[in-house]
Order: C-alpha cells, then structure tokens, then sequence
C-alpha cells in the first residue's frame, strides 16, 4: 500500500514537472514568435521607408532647380551652365553624342572589355530611371550674362541614378564624360560636389560609383582629391582573389554612420594606386568627329 502510494506521489511531482516545463517552453516559443515578428516588421518598415526615400528622390522632375547659384560653373576660363535631362526622353542627337563621347573616353581603359560593354552602356543609356546633367559651353564668361536660353555646345555629361546597395538609399553614379578640352579645370570636382550635394538633399547615404582599374587618372581623381574610398561592397574588399580577377573598384562617400558602416568600413589605403601625375589636357578633334556627323544614328 505504502509502495503504491509512494508511486502515486512520483508520479504526481513528475507530471508537474512536465506541466511546468511544458508551460516554459510555450512562453518561451510564444516570446520567440513575437521577437521575430517584431524583427519582420521593423525590416518591412525599414524597407517601406527606403523605398520612399527612392521614390521621392526618383519623383522629383529636376534636382538641379533646388541649387539655382549652381546651374553655372565659370573657372580656369572655362564658361559652363548646366541642364537636367531623363534617360526615357534624351532627344537623338544627346543620344549620339553620349555614344560618341563614351567611346573616345573608354574605349582605352576598358580594352578588350569595351565591344561588350559599349552595348550595356547604350542600354543603360536610355533606361527611364537615368538621370543627367548636361553640360554646355558658353561663350559667355559674365555670369550675369548668362540665361537659362543660352544653351551653347554640349561638352559632358553626367549620368547617375538613386538606387539601393546593400539596403542604404544611394546616388549612384553611371558615368560621368567631360571632353578633353574641358578637363582638368576644376569641372569634374564640381560636379561630383554637386551630386553630393543631390544625394544629400534627397536623403541617400551615399555617392557610390564604379571605376575601371586601368583607368588610373580617374582612380586618382576620385580617391586623392574627392576623398573617395574602396567600398566594403567592392571585388577587391569582398574578397581577394575577386578582386585579383576583377577589372574594376566601387568606390563610394558615405554620408550616415549607417551607410559608413555598411559601404565604406575601414579603408584598406594599401589598395588605393599610387599618386600619379595629372593627366594633360588639350586633346583635339572630339567637336570634329561629333558635330560632323550629319545625320542622327540611333
Ligand atoms: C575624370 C574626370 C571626370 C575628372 O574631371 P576634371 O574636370 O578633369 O578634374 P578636375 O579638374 O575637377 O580636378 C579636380 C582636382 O583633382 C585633381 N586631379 C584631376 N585629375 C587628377 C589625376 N589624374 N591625378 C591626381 N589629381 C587629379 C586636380 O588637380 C584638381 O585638384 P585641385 O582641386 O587641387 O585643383 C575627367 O577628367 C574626365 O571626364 N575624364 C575622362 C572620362 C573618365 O575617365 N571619367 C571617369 C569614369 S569613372
């Protein structure tokens, strides 16, 4: 009898037991769910807002109206005013000449890659999401002289679009073309300031681009003057032997403590080239090859 009841009281403790345990685990698997439900929407919203960060910034018809002491650049005697232009409605003669200027710009520091990638860089050339600004000379150096009408001869371009790396809202740069004749003379360095300046004022983290290795002025340019660095999300940083096969680097300017820690990291300065001699200006004969086309090939 003794025997019995002792079993009987075991089994009691030991069902609960059971009981108490069973209960802890399903608090604990209810609190699980509700952590991870709490993390699936702080993710949702997050993305919702970069996604209206992107929209906003897309939406908005002419980013260069919002710095109108900008829309001109006189140095170096050099006399440009600048325009806002859509990859979806860029007129046939812009067309051909940012195929024209692509080629005598990258056709060397792309090599054998350039066949392939002139086809790529015609596509993105007119994808509704490109934007640009146009750069026109102006024989006008008297910046009160200079009106919106007096559109002169185009003599660059940049092409840049707001786009998502890595979950940060960024201004990505596609290209940015200056003729040789215009070079060197403070334009590029004002332009990438502007860009910052619209990547800013449209809440992106960051100015992100890509340069060719081979293209060592441009390297220069970007990493030495413009205090670019190799971005984390670059061949090179990801991983070594990527970046051994790799032609090309992403550099970036981050603009948040987020977007510093996921795009730029620490910079691995062994990896930027060396200082290199500017490169000469005056190279001739671009007006020539583009303005004596007499028709508009698409
Ligand atoms: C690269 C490019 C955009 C630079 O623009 P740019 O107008 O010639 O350059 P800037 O005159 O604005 O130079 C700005 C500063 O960088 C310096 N710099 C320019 N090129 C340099 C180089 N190769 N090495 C070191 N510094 C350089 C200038 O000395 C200047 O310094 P400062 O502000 O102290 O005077 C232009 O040369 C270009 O269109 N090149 C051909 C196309 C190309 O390669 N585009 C880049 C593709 S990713």
């Amino acid at each position: 009898m003794n025997l019995f009841k002792n079993y009987n009281l075991i089994m009691k403790s030991y069902i609960t037991i059971r009981e108490g345990e069973k209960r802890m685990e399903e608090s604990d698997g209810v609190g699980n769910k509700r952590e991870k439900k709490r993390k699936r929407n702080e993710i949702l919203m997050k993305k919702k807002s970069i996604d209206e960060i992107i929209e906003a910034a897309v939406s908005d018809k002419d980013p260069l109206i919002h710095f109108p002491s900008l829309h001109y650049y006189i140095n170096h005697g050099l006399s440009v005013s600048l325009k806002s232009e859509h990859g979806g409605v860029l007129s046939c003669q812009l067309k051909q000449y940012i195929k024209v200027l692509l080629k005598a710009n990258m056709e060397v520091p792309f090599g054998c890659e350039w066949p392939a990638e002139e086809k790529v860089k015609h596509r993105e050339m007119v994808a509704p999401e490109a934007r640009y600004i146009f750069v026109y000379e102006t024989s006008d150096c008297d910046s009160n002289r200079i009106t919106n009408t007096s559109e002169g001869m185009v003599v660059g371009f940049v092409h840049y679009r707001f786009v998502i790396e890595e979950e940060v809202p960024v201004l990505y740069v596609y290209e940015l073309q200056l003729e040789p004749h215009v070079q060197g003379k403070g334009l590029g360095k004002f332009l990438m300031q502007l860009l910052e300046l619209i990547a800013q004022k449209n809440k992106m983290g960051a100015v992100v681009l890509t340069v060719q290795k081979a293209n060592r002025s441009a390297m220069n340019f970007y990493t030495g003057k413009l205090r670019y660095t190799v971005s984390a999300i670059s061949p090179s940083r990801v991983d070594q032997l990527l970046g051994l096969q790799s032609s090309y680097e992403i550099l970036c300017k981050a603009f948040d403590p987020e977007a510093k820690t996921i795009l730029e990291a620490k910079t691995p300065h062994h990896l930027l080239p060396p200082r290199e001699p500017r490169r000469g200006t005056g190279q001739s004969g671009f007006h020539d090859k583009f303005y004596g086309l007499q028709q508009c090939k698409e």
